[in-house]
């Protein structure tokens, strides 16, 4: 059983496209309440090489900024190149592209290539860039992009919708000659983070939160300050740990209304979901788990980002749920592992039968993405013995500081550094 508050760290997702927003403008970008963890240490690594100075200022003094506050200036674009070791560390260096043909008129990008989750092509962004009138080649696994002349602005319908390729376009159109129109854009919260930061730089944007973004674009963007928005999914991760141990855990900075469809799903399986003046409070005392179903689908609909967990979760309620992920073709990595546990699963194409069992028991497992990686974690929470998971590292890119977060409410957890 968890008991405590839990400070919930600035969001991954959001965080990531913010800094690449640094390469539209010369003057300095401060992103306050920036997460500790290795992605974006990875995107640092590619920004600077790209020509950015990074400064970390250190954690901010009060004025509703906490965490760490990250200082991006990109005086002059050094290299247009985001070589192939560093984007196939980490897909989200994509995000380079938009703003680097924006501004310096010419990028050269690495093909990000297929990842444990599934294919992920990038032919959104690609296909857009091109309505804007960059003219692409693809040629030796780089995407090469040309807008000599500037880009222009163009009515972008995307025929499925992509968090990456909304916030590409959505930058790169801020730079666009004239008007764009990105229609069934992504409505991640993530999404709007970032057009508010753009707004903050001097952008013009119409319809945030929606799923049509109008921007008009603009001669040059500047300096501003910002802070990244809370991690909803880190948030959803520890509701679920409350919920499958039994515990109250109280949620810190993040608001209800960013994870309504996780907690309409937890209600509905018997846990409590409470605001309170800080968070959100997460309880299961009294009571069994029911199993419900569950379908990921964009935003406002249940995160893919929260599969993993809320399965390992219905693992151990009573009766069954179907859980359907409709964003990814290939993220049930996590089933294997838990079945090895004592989870009764059974996948059929996209959808994952779970029969709740009384007790899930613990063993050594294997992490194989981020997600997958803490939904083990939590199903090793809950499991009677112990359960080490392997390849950790899948973690530290998304989870700051994870077994302090559980620790300090009770959990059993360390890290055990290899032989
Ligand atoms: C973002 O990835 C997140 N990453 C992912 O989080 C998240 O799972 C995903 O959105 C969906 O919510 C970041 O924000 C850095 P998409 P992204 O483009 O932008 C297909 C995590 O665990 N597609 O919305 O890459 C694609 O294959 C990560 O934190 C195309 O077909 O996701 C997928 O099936 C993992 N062509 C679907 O769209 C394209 O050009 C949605 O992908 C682009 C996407």
């Amino acid at each position: 059983m968890l008991t405590g508050t839990i400070g919930i760290s600035g969001a991954k997702n959001a965080a990531l496209p913010l800094m690449a927003a640094c390469l539209l403008t010369d003057e300095t970008l401060y992103l306050a309440n920036l997460p500790h963890l290795a992605d974006i240490t990875t995107l640092a690594t590619l920004l600077s090489q790209h020509g950015a100075e990074l400064s970390l200022d250190g954690a901010a003094p009060d004025g509703g900024y906490s965490g760490r506050v990250l200082a991006l200036t990109a005086k002059e674009i050094a290299s247009a190149t985001a070589p192939y070791d560093l984007v196939r560390k980490m897909r989200a260096s994509v995000l380079v592209l938009g703003p680097l043909v924006a501004r310096h008129g010419i990028a050269r990008v690495s093909l990000p290539g297929g990842c444990a989750i599934g294919t992920r092509p990038v032919d959104l962004h690609i296909k857009g860039l091109i309505q804007l009138g960059a003219e692409i080649d693809l040629a030796d696994g780089y995407i090469d992009a040309r807008a000599p002349g500037g880009l222009t602005g163009a009515r972008i319908v995307f025929p499925q919708v992509s968090v990456g390729a909304t916030e590409n376009l959505l930058m790169a159109a801020t730079l666009a000659r004239g008007q764009t129109q990105l229609v069934n854009a992504a409505r991640e919260p993530e999404v709007s983070d970032l057009a508010h930061c753009l707004v903050a730089m001097g952008a013009r944007i119409e319809g945030i939160g929606t799923d049509t973004l109008t921007i008009d674009g603009v001669e040059r963007l500047h300096g501003a300050r910002h802070s990244v928005i809370a991690d909803r999914i880190e948030a959803g991760t520890y509701a679920v740990a409350a919920a499958i141990t039994g515990g109250s855990v109280e949620l810190k900075s993040i608001r209800l209304d960013l994870i309504s469809s996780l907690a309409d799903t937890l209600v509905a399986a018997g846990v409590s979901v409470t605001e309170t003046t800080n968070g959100v409070l997460i309880a299961r005392q009294n009571g069994p788990l029911v199993g419900v179903d569950v379908m990921t689908e964009p935003y406002p609909g249940f995160p893919t980002d929260m599969q993993a967990q809320i399965m390992a979760l219905m693992t151990t309620a009573t009766g069954a749920s179907m859980i359907t992920e409709t964003v990814f073709e290939n993220r049930f990595m996590h089933v294997p592992e838990l079945s090895r546990m004592g989870a009764n699963i059974n996948v059929h194409q996209s959808s994952a039968m779970v029969r709740g069992v009384p007790s899930l028991r613990g063993a050594p497992v294997m992490a194989t993405d981020l997600r997958a990686s803490v939904s083990l974690v939590l199903a090793g929470l809950a499991a009677e013995g112990e359960t080490m998971v392997h390849r950790v590292y899948h973690l530290d890119r998304g989870y700051e500081r994870l077994e302090e977060k559980l620790a300090g409410c009770g959990a059993d957890i360390e890290r055990v550094r290899a032989a």
